[in-house]
């Protein structure tokens, strides 16, 4: 069974956008399509960015967990909110650390908001940014606006019907990516 990590990428305090990382988490479980693992970067509270990890002398144990389990991701979800029409600077810190990590790396990104636009406006910088990196994009996105009426703190949606036939839809694609010939 593959392996897909899911990158949650607020840290900011009070956050909602972890809230669709963890649904997503669920409905990849319920399905069976994948293991998965579910990288936080709240937890991590990685220093802004001085270097990359093949450069640093002495990388932490943290940075080098964190490496490693993008790379042995067959395929990653980042679940990113919108900040000022762009994605957080946390989650530019944790892409750009890394390098060969991300090479032909399959990668799905699923946008959050509170208001009416799911976050869409974050998809041109960062697919810009990862195409830049060599990750292999998969064309699909799951936009979530009003995060905190479509989700509860745990990740479960108010209308799972609805919600889980787009995230259907947007899972399939990246599987199609993660494992072509099944
Ligand atoms: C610094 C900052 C900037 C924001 N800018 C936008 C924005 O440009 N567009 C938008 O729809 N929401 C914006 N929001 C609202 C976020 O979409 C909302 O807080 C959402 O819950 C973010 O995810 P988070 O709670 O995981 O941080 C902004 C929020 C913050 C904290």
């Amino acid at each position: 069974m593959p392996t897909i990590a899911i990158l949650s990428a607020s840290v900011r305090t009070g956050r909602a956008s972890h809230r669709v990382a963890l649904y997503l988490q669920k409905r990849i479980e319920e399905r069976q399509l994948a293991s998965v693992d579910l990288i936080d970067l709240k937890a991590y509270q990685f220093p802004v960015f001085e270097e990359r990890l093949r450069l640093l002398p002495e990388p932490s144990e943290a940075l080098l967990e964190y490496a490693g389990r993008i790379k042995s991701a067959d395929g990653v979800i980042i679940v990113t909110p919108e900040y000022n029409g762009g994605y957080p600077a946390a989650l530019k810190n944790a892409i750009d650390v890394l390098y060969e990590e991300w090479h032909r790396k399959p990668v799905a990104i699923a946008t959050v908001s509170d208001g009416v636009f799911g976050g869409t406006q974050v998809i041109t910088s960062l697919t810009f940014t990862m195409f830049k990196i060599r990750a292999l994009l998969v064309p699909a996105m799951f936009p979530t606006p009003k995060v905190k009426e479509a989700y509860d703190e745990a990740g479960n949606p108010t209308d799972k019907a609805a919600v889980d036939k787009r995230a259907d839809g947007f899972l399939d694609e990246l599987m199609k990516v993660v494992s072509p010939k099944s």
